[in-house]
């Protein structure tokens, strides 16, 4: 992308119509919106493509249990996904559904143009399959021979006759194209495992299944009509038939310059399977595809199958969708995992957008208003503040490469740079001192810089808040659009004279917490953790999944302090610190066998997620490893030292 093409195709993955969409799509549904309105603000032709996924069996399952034909079930929940995207104001240009006839069409067309290529051939395929994933793993990847590694439920043996896809043949032009194509898949660590992944061998790859029907046929000059083409193949796809591959294709010509957005869960299928998909068809590859982290609740990964999710709809409700877009933009460093917090959000509200936007407009409304009758102008703003302009033009300047090199949280953070050049000259060249000094060519002056860089601003964070930045952009008397995109940011301009609109502040202070926290009711012993459809079924073998592992947060602390309780024959107070802010209080029942004096500088092993406990009074954060038997107790520590803080896994 960039300023040399001039259109932008860009895709998030179309979703599964298994159950209803949380934080996670709403999240890869608005980096991919915040690129479409860029894109389209700064001249590109965009076209942008969202939509839903709803072949397969796990479909097919689910409609089943909700006693619906597969077609009313996907009708049921792809409409919800659009209207969320409704809601949120997403700027989509077309919503593709695998359930299309075009998309089904062009399906066929590609399995014809593969196998006539002789990239496709029939053999028999054998391997453990997981329904919840949709997924084949190996003898090595199942957890106990048995458990999908990727969500813990039981996997079956599935053995059938199948089409191969020739994955193996494309494996030294896939190494090719991620060796000449730097950015072709991001983040750099992401693409580094890819290549590692497929420098190790490609396996063909099987593209049919004759264990369900859901799903689109084979074309029927091929005469086997059992077959139904695999969902990966089906899905991948969508991204050439909304463009009418293999029906009209006239909007193909989107195709010249590409972003697909996803999730690190599927990662290996765009970055592997779709290009070697693509060079089969001898359509030309991706430009990015970029791979965001998992939203987590309490460090377990966000998901409709888990039961854990946030809804993202409720959130935006609550808080409004542009300042829940921004936080979910600003939280997290592109490709890592974010906790959703609400404490975090309302943070994000009062201090980045309340404190440092909304009140920085605010200030301008009252001493425009003093001093001017709210007229603002220009005109000396280069004649007193040009170090400060050319600093804000500086920052500026460098936004547009992070932003599609998908360091969207750092193009976030250099925006406010500029905002806070604003905020800090109030305070040095403090207009009002400058009034009362009869500088008043130098006080309007003042008022004039902070106006541009409000506008400046306001169109560059227009992609990931469009309404709240054109209610500021109309206060300032201007609109954001091509034309004063180019002139504000690319050509540097200023903004002509007008009368401030005296708007009500944009971001009101969030004063508590406006959802009732989802995991609340899990503390009440009669509602069960959801398990929905899915049967626990680690549970019954009193086998858990890795992933239920890792709920326990297990550190490396260092005891810094240790002190006897006072009546109590079995506590010590003990400061541990885990590497945070402050060390954490722990009372522990080790008295017997440790001394304070024992204790202090050694380590031991913490559990850092339990919910805190009052013990005789006392807060305790945390929970020290120990082993018990007739000889008495001991800590577990580390055999050498630790840095404080230290993972355990
Ligand atoms: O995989 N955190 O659909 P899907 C962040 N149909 N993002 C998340 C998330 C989480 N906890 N959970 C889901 C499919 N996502 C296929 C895609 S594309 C040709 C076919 C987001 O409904 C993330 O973008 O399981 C992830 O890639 C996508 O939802 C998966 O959605
Ligand atoms: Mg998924």
């Amino acid at each position: 992308m960039g300023d040399s093409c001039k259109k932008a195709y860009i895709t998030t993955p179309i979703y599964y119509v298994n159950d209803v969409p949380h934080i996670g799509h709403a999240y890869t549904t608005v980096i991919a919106d915040a690129l479409a309105i860029y894109s389209r603000v700064s001249g590109l032709d965009t076209w942008f493509l969202t939509g839903t996924d709803e072949h397969g069996q796990k479909i097919e399952q689910a409609a089943e249990q909700r006693g619906k034909s597969p077609q009313e079930y996907a009708d049921d929940i792809s409409g919800k996904f659009k209207a969320l995207w409704d809601d949120m104001g997403i700027s989509y240009d077309q919503f593709i559904r695998t359930t299309d006839e075009a998309h089904k069409i062009g399906v066929q067309k590609a399995f014809e143009v593969m196998y006539n290529k002789g990239d496709i051939y029939k053999g028999t395929y054998k391997g453990h399959y997981c329904i919840g994933c949709e997924t084949f793993f190996t003898d090595t990847q199942l957890i106990d021979n048995e458990f999908c590694p990727d969500c813990g439920r039981a996997t079956t043996i599935v053995e059938e006759e199948s089409y191969f896809f020739k994955l193996s043949k494309y494996q030294d032009k896939l190494l090719e194209w991620y060796k000449e194509n730097e950015k072709c898949v991001l983040p750099k660590t992401k693409k580094n495992e890819v290549m590692r992944f497929v420098e190790n061998g490609l396996d063909d790859l099987s593209i049919t299944r004759t264990s369900f029907d859901w799903g689109v046929k084979l074309p029927a000059n091929m005469n086997d009509s059992k077959h139904v083409i695999y969902v990966w193949l089906d899905a991948l796809m969508n991204y050439v038939t909304a463009l009418g591959y293999g029906t009209d294709e006239e909007k193909m010509d989107y195709w010249a310059a590409r972003v697909h957005l996803i999730g690190k869960d599927i990662l290996r299928f765009h970055a592997i399977f779709w290009p070697a998909f693509l060079m089969s068809l001898d359509l030309p590859l991706p430009t990015h595809i970029a791979a965001h982290g998992w939203w987590t609740r309490n460090g377990e990964k966000m998901s409709k199958s888990k039961g854990n999710v946030i809804d993202p709809k409720e959130v935006s409700d609550a808080y409004g969708v542009e300042n829940f877009r921004y936080f979910m933009l600003r939280e997290v460093p592109f490709g890592g995992d974010g906790d959703f917090s609400q404490k975090a959000l309302i943070d994000r509200i009062n201090s980045d957008l309340g404190n440092d936007f909304g009140n920085l407009l605010n200030r301008l409304i009252g001493m425009s208003g003093k001093y001017s009758d709210g007229k603002v102008t220009s005109e000396n703003v280069s004649k007193y503040y040009q170090a400060e302009l050319d600093e804000v033009n500086g920052y500026l300047d460098n936004l547009e490469p992070l932003l599609f090199n998908m360091q969207i949280h750092r193009y976030l953070e250099e925006l406010w740079r500029p905002l806070s050049v604003a905020n800090k000259s109030i305070d040095k060249y403090q207009p009002w001192v400058l009034m009362k000094e009869n500088k008043e060519e130098e006080a309007l002056a003042l008022n004039g810089l902070i106006a541009n860089i409000l506008a400046k601003v306001a169109i560059m964070l227009h992609p990931i808040m469009p309404n709240t930045t054109k209610k500021v952009a109309s206060a300032l008397g201007f609109e954001i659009n091509t034309e004063s995109f180019n002139s504000l940011i690319k050509s540097k301009e200023l903004l002509k004279e007008f009368i401030v609109e005296k708007i009500p502040p944009l971001f009101p202070r969030v004063e508590e917490e406006l959802l009732k926290e989802p995991d609340s009711k899990k503390d009440e012993p009669k509602e069960q953790p959801k398990t929905k459809n899915q049967k626990p079924k680690t549970k019954e073998t009193g086998i858990i999944t890795i992933d239920q592992f890792f709920q326990t947060e297990l550190k490396i602390g260092t005891i810094i302090e240790a002190q006897e309780v006072p009546k109590s024959k079995k506590l010590l107070k003990l400061q541990v610190d885990l590497g945070e802010e402050r060390p954490r209080q722990i009372i522990a029942g080790i008295k017997e066998w440790y001394s304070p004096s024992d204790l202090v500088g050694t380590q031991a092993c913490v559990v850092a997620n339990l919910k805190p406990a009052k013990l005789m009074g006392m807060l305790s954060e945390g929970m020290l490893l120990a082993a018990k038997d007739d000889s008495g107790l001991s800590l577990l520590r580390p055999q050498s030292p630790k840095q404080s803080g230290t993972k355990v896994s």
